[in-house]
């Protein structure tokens, strides 16, 4: 690590106003579609905690309500293991409510296409997706993502909520790292 998180940044690519302004135009599409019918957000721990607190305060409907789950897919470096697992499950009951996935990335969409037949079997009246970013090879899976924030380029993120070995969750924005720190 340098002395900063910014020295570790190589490129940013998008700011903290493009994300709000992106996230503004995705809350007033989903105020639109839920008008009228309860929201239940689930957000996915620990990616998901800054769109998950930006979408919902940009969100206008009277009844949302939000809950949390935390699924692992990957290890501490850079690829997918390929195994889902529930480190905690949600608290809430689906059974009859309109449940919008709140994701950070889907990358391979292995996680989200587990997560929705694994939340399908709860009941729930409706299930659809609200991602802030999405990589090319999530179009390889037939994952229905309703909302996306940005599709990005096939390449390592941090920021936003999106970490490295646990690191650069907190910066406003998206950046990708430099060499160094991946031991280069
Ligand atoms: P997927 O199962 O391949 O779609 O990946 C899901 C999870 O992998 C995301 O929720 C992230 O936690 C992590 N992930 C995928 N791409 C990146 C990235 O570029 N930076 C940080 N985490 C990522
Ligand atoms: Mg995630």
């Amino acid at each position: 690590m340098g002395s900063t998180a910014a020295s570790d940044i190589k490129e940013i690519l998008l700011t903290e106003a493009q994300i709000a302004s992106r996230l503004a135009e995705m809350a007033a599409e989903i105020d639109r579609d839920y008008a009228g019918r309860d929201v239940l957000l689930v957000g996915v721990l620990k990616g998901a905690v800054m769109v998950m607190a930006d979408l919902s305060r940009a969100l206008q409907h009277p009844k949302v309500t939000m809950d949390w789950m935390a699924v692992s897919s990957y290890g501490s470096g850079t690829r997918s293991s390929g195994v889902v697992k529930i480190v905690k499950d949600l608290d809430a009951d689906l059974a009859g409510k309109h449940v919008l996935i709140v994701e950070d990335i889907v990358d391979s969409g292995l996680t989200l296409s587990w997560l929705i037949k694994n939340l399908r079997t709860r009941g729930p009246r409706s299930i659809e997706v609200a991602t802030m970013l999405r990589k090319p090879d999530a179009a390889k899976v037939e994952v229905d993502v309703k909302y996306v924030g940005f599709d990005i380029p096939n390449e390592f993120v941090v920021g936003y909520g999106l970490d490295y070995a646990e690191q650069f969750r907190s910066l406003p924005y998206l950046g990708t790292l430099q060499p160094h720190v991946y031991g280069g």
